[in-house]
């Protein structure tokens, strides 16, 4: 009895027990609190949970500093485990158990999640009116692949099918369907230009502005997929770019949207597809 009242009136086991309380109450107790008014429980963001815990810490260590007695007693056991020939496990223990928390929460925080977003991610998202490109603005609006009106064909062609392979092989792959060595490492996945719901629902322009602006230049009905699609303005020039636009079409087959059609039928005049949502980039049939 009297070891448990040793324990219990210690201020350093009344500070852990205070902080596990406290982490237990806030963690366990507060997401009770809605119900009984009601509402639908709610757990505490980490956020908040860290806050709230990060006051009562501060809390206990002014209580146990205030009185001089107080403090010496309370730092008492960590000077003992931390010195005490007697303490040694406890040291060892703490040398193995500490690093590999710290490990672990680490990883936790640094893992990849795959998981699907709850909601939601628009395929095809409305384009920007008007971008820049490298300082060059565009308006993307009746904007053709200024390389079908110049130069040889073949020539661009062969120029696209070079910066297809080396640059977007290994996600797009080598038949166009989405299926690179790295697409299966990525959520959304790889659009496939051989679906019919890729690049065939769309203009050069719109394809244009995916490319040179990637994942990072999609509006937010894009998100919160985060797509792994390069910025390729950063990378390739507007010719590059437009050369390996004529390439996906050229070699899937498909032609693109083309403006008249879409201007005539006086809809869609961003130019893109009707809008589709859904968790695959490709549609994957
Ligand atoms: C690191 C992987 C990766 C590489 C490399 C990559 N892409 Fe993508 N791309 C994606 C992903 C993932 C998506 C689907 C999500 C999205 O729409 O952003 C995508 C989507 C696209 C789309 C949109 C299709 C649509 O229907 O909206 C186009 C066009 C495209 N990529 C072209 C290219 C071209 C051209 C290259 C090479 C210059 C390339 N990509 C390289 C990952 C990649």
């Amino acid at each position: 009895m009297s070891r448990v009242r040793d324990f219990t009136g210690h201020p350093f086991w009344q500070a852990v027990l205070v902080l596990l309380g406290a982490y237990v109450l806030f963690a366990y107790g507060v997401p009770y609190i809605p119900p009984l008014l009601g509402a639908p429980s709610a757990p505490v963001p980490a956020s908040v949970l860290f806050q709230y815990m990060a006051i009562v810490t501060v809390g206990v260590l002014l209580h146990v500093s205030s009185d001089e007695a107080r403090w010496r007693r309370f730092k008492q056991p960590l000077h003992a485990a931390l010195v005490d020939r007697d303490k040694r496990w406890v040291r060892a223990t703490l040398g193995v158990v500490l690093p590999l928390a710290f490990g672990y929460a680490a990883y936790a925080e640094a893992r990849p999640r795959v998981d699907a977003p709850i909601q939601l991610r628009s395929v095809h998202p409305a384009p920007p009116g008007q971008i820049t490109v490298r300082g060059h603005a565009l308006t993307l609006a009746g904007l053709e692949n200024p390389l079908r009106t110049r130069g040889s064909m073949a020539e661009h062609l062969k120029e696209g099918k070079r910066i297809y392979y080396q640059n977007c092989l290994p996600c797009h792959g080598d038949r166009l369907d989405g299926q690179g060595h790295f697409a299966h490492g990525f959520s959304p996945t790889p659009a496939s230009f051989a679906d019919n719901g890729t690049i065939a629902q769309l203009t050069e322009s719109y394809v244009f502005w995916r490319v040179a602006k990637g994942g990072p230049g999609l509006p937010r009905e894009g998100t919160p997929w985060n797509s792994a699609m390069p910025v390729w303005e950063n990378i390739l020039t507007e010719d590059e770019m437009w050369a390996v636009v004529l390439y996906i079409y050229d070699q899937s087959g498909w032609k693109p949207r083309r403006w008249e059609a879409t201007v005539e039928e006086g809809k869609n005049p961003a130019g893109q597809a009707q809008p589709t949502t859904g968790p695959k980039a490709g549609g994957a049939k």
